[in-house]
Formats: C-alpha cells, structure tokens, sequence
C-alpha cells in the first residue's frame, strides 16, 4: 500500500465544457502522480501533485537511449455519477510485462492500480461525459540517471497525467484509409515490438508520414522478416472479419498485446461469434477481398476503441472494404464495448473497476 502525498494546486484550470472536441492528448488535467525509485531503495515518495512541468539533466539517460515505458487507458463517468476503470489490471500486467523487457523495475500491481485511482480521484470533476469522451490515463515511467554510459539506469521517475479526449482519429466512426506497409518494418520478434515503449512508435513515424502524404491515415504493419504476415497498426491490432470469422494476427512477440483486441476476442466467445487468433498472409486478406469474402476490417486501441477500416492500399492494390461505412459487427463491438466501459450495459464479465 502506498502512502500518497497529495498537494492540490491552488490555481485550477477551467475544466473544458461540452462544446470542446476534445483533440486527443492536446488537454491535461490539473493533478499529476509522481513516485521515484532509487537502486536500493525501491519505489518511494508516492505524490500527487499540481501538472507542471518537470526538470531533467540532460544527460538523463531516457533522452539518450529510449529507457521508458507508457501505458494507456480510460476512465468513465456512468449516467449515475460512478466513475470507472476499464481492464485496469490487463494494462498494469503489460506494464510490468514492459518492465521487464526493458529492464526497468516493476511496480506492485495493487500499488499501481492504487495508484490510478487517487490520481483520477483528485481530478474526477475532469472526466467528460459526452458520448464518445472519455478521460485518458498515461502511466509512464523513464530512466534519470545522469550518465552517458549504455546500461540500466539506477534512479527512475513514475509519472501518470491524465487528459480528458473525444475520437482519436478525426474521421471519429467514419471509416479510416490504411496503408500497408512494404518497405520499412516496425518490429522484428525477440526485438521489444510486444513492449509498450517509445521505441516502437518512433520506428512507426517515417512510413506514418508516408501514408500521409498519400491520403491514408494509418500504417498497417507486416512481419519485419517475411514481410508477408500481418501484425499491426501501431495505435491499434486489426481484425477481419471473413466469411463469418473473425480473425486477428496471433500474438508472436512483435505484436502489442492489446487490451481491447483481447475484449472483442472474449465477446466473440461469449457470443458464440467463430475467431481465430493466426498468421494471416496480405495475399489471403487480398484474394479475400478479390473475391468478396471480406466482409469488414476493424482497428482495436484504448485509445482508437473500435475503428472501422473503409480501405487498404497494398502495393498498387486499393482494397475498399463492403461500401467504406462502418460494419455491423464493427458497430456492435463498440456499442457493447463502450456500454461496459459507461456502464449502460450489464458488466457480465467484470471488467469494469469502480474508482
Ligand atoms: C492507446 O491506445 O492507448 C495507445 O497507447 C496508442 C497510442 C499510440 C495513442
């Protein structure tokens, strides 16, 4: 159990009204967390205190080598006034996961999650209520040690800011234009692809620029070996859904073990909907479409929640998925989805944690 000190700023924002769109991660709330850990000593000094800036060393090892890790998830408002966490402990389980890989302490994971909760707690009244709205939690941790030297650092900062946001794409529910990637590659197995740490997402932006300058919105990534497997989007896992199946890449260590993508798994389950976890080759996704088997293509993210694909461009190849409009299943995986998440519908499988 921690010992959270908290210090409540004396100077609080304007908390933004209905009528802001809430561009995702441009709006932080007026509290922060902050714990530090020393080689030795372990996690100490759990505070929240007002968001302001923070001061580093430049030769703070983060900035040199990329040690740091984040997370991302949401907190809810239901119509009743409650406030709730989706999956919590499945983002702390990767963050520790995270952790390991490259090399930064683990967190206890009571500690972490209580340490959620004071954080969203003190800055709940921030928590938009609009359809569509939620308040995004980003845990993260990065390496402080002075020093210029390749190795573990010895001293870390934990930090976790909170930003109340609407759609993460523009296009909201609308469906996105999806690049397949041919030429470079974001993540190769036994490399830190199923990580969540900055490194991926830096290795994503030259083929994200490219896309855009084409029109598209996203990248889809394949295998960085064969170049042939599908993997991911890099701010969401993808689902197909063909011929009645619905199938996802299987997790193989460069893959970002997403939490949603784990809950449209469960609900397919539940509802008795076929879904397999497998390689999945571009030319079946392609000859799926040639022959009218692919009946919709779905991104999954905590931050994208469901997001209908309306097109694919893989080499000179446009593949336009059913009329470009949001799929069926698509829609049902976000109606229940966010229904859990607000608490409009029945939580049967307990995924929902009350702050
Ligand atoms: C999330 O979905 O929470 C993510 O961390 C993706 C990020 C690129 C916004």
């Amino acid at each position: 159990m921690l010992d959270i000190r908290i210090e409540k700023t004396t100077n609080p924002k304007p908390i933004p009204g209905p009528e802001n769109p809430l561009k995702f991660g441009t709006i932080f709330t007026d509290h922060m967390f902050i714990m530090n850990y020393t080689r030795g000593q372990g996690w100490h000094d759990a505070r929240i205190v007002p968001y302001a800036p923070i001061s580093l060393e430049p030769s703070a090892m983060v900035f040199h080598y990329g040690q740091e890790m984040f997370e991302g998830l949401k907190a809810y408002k239901t119509e009743e006034g409650k406030t709730l966490l989706f999956r919590p402990n499945k983002n702390i389980e990767r963050a520790n996961k995270t952790n390991e890989r490259i090399c930064i302490p683990t967190i206890p994971e009571e500690d972490f999650l209580q340490a959620i909760k004071a954080v969203v707690k003190v800055d709940e009244a921030w928590i938009p209520t609009r359809p569509g709205t939620s308040l995004y939690i980003r845990p993260f941790i990065i390496a402080t040690d002075p020093f210029l030297g390749v190795r573990p650092s010895d001293t870390y900062l934990f930090m976790i800011i909170l930003s109340p946001v609407g759609a993460y794409y523009p296009e909201g529910l609308n469906p996105v234009k999806i690049w397949i990637e041919d030429e470079y590659v974001r993540a190769v197995r036994g490399g830190v692809g199923e990580a969540k740490t900055g490194a991926n997402y830096v290795a994503s932006m030259k083929a994200q620029d490219k896309a855009h300058e084409e029109g598209y919105s996203q990248v889809l990534w394949l295998d960085g070996v064969e170049r042939k497997y599908i993997e991911e989007v890099g701010a969401m896992n993808i689902f197909f859904k063909i011929n009645g199946t619905v199938v996802t890449p299987k997790l193989n260590g460069s893959i970002l073990p997403g939490v949603t993508r784990d809950s449209v798994i469960r609900l397919c389950e539940k509802w008795g909907v076929p879904v397999e976890e497998r390689r999945i080759s571009i030319d079946e996704i392609y000859e799926a479409h040639k022959n009218g088997t692919l009946e919709e293509v779905f991104g999954t993210g905590t931050a994208a929640v469901i997001s209908p694909v309306g097109s694919l461009r893989w080499e000179d190849h446009i593949m336009q998925v059913k009329d470009g409009g949001i799929g069926e299943f698509s829609q049902k995986f976000y109606d229940t989805v966010t229904g859990i998440q607000t608490g409009k519908i029945a939580d049967e499988l307990g995924w929902t944690v009350e702050v």
